[in-house]
């Protein structure tokens, strides 16, 4: 090979599919590409669950028409952060678990449940349910969010572009919500006015930053 291209070869054999160069260069900068793998799998197990747990916060910010919206919006940019980096975890040869029990078990960040045990009746027992309880379980579930992606964000930084470039996108996302929800509850809690800065988004979950490429409209 000649000498004028650096990068015709390296560390991997010409044709070997069981090595990942993709990988090996995270090695050879000192990061180990299956931790890396292993905390994004269950990074986005807290998405994943998270998307699922806002849909029945959302449900039951009944009356808060923009709370619910808010909600909303929060919902689906967390699954947009899944779809967004779960990818990654096949690039660097892994897989998501095949039992999503197991899925959810390992998620980054504790369930983000309604605050008030279900009923017999199959609904939820709603007399001391409160929108500021919600809002609440909202608030620290994005603060977990932003505690998460700032280790993978530092994890990645100067070492791996192009997970350090999905991090900070949601980050930044997850930055929004929390500002969003700490507006909400200084108001509904407390009559503090505490703005976020934030308007709607476009669309209901837009993830301006974070959303992969759209191949159908359900995506
Ligand atoms: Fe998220
Ligand atoms: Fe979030």
């Amino acid at each position: 090979m000649s000498d004028d291209k650096p990068h015709a070869a390296g560390t991997v054999d010409a044709g070997d599919t069981s090595e990942r160069v993709g990988m090996a260069v995270l090695r050879e900068r000192g990061l180990e590409p299956e931790e890396l793998r292993e905390k994004l799998i269950d990074a986005i197990g807290a998405e994943f669950t998270t998307y699922y747990y806002y849909t029945n916060l959302r449900m039951h910010l009944a009356g808060h028409e923009d709370y619910k919206e808010i909600t909303e919006d929060a919902r689906l940019e967390d699954r947009a952060h899944f779809e967004l980096v779960a990818p990654r975890v096949y690039e660097l040869g892994g897989a998501l678990p095949n039992d999503i029990r197991a899925f959810a078990d390992r998620a980054s960040c504790p369930d983000a449940e309604l605050p008030v045990p279900m009923a017999g009746d199959g609904g939820f027992d709603t007399d001391s349910l409160s929108a500021e309880s919600i809002l609440e379980v909202l608030l620290e579930a994005e603060r977990c969010a932003i505690r998460t992606w700032s280790e993978i964000c530092d994890m990645t930084h100067g070492v791996d572009p192009r997970t350090y470039d999905m991090a900070q996108r949601i980050l930044q996302e997850e930055i929004e919500h929390e500002a969003w929800f700490v507006e909400l509850l200084s108001m509904e809690r407390d009559g503090e006015i505490n703005p976020a800065g934030h308007f709607v988004r476009g669309e209901p979950g837009d993830a301006p930053l974070s959303t992969n490429r759209r191949f159908n409209d359900s995506a």
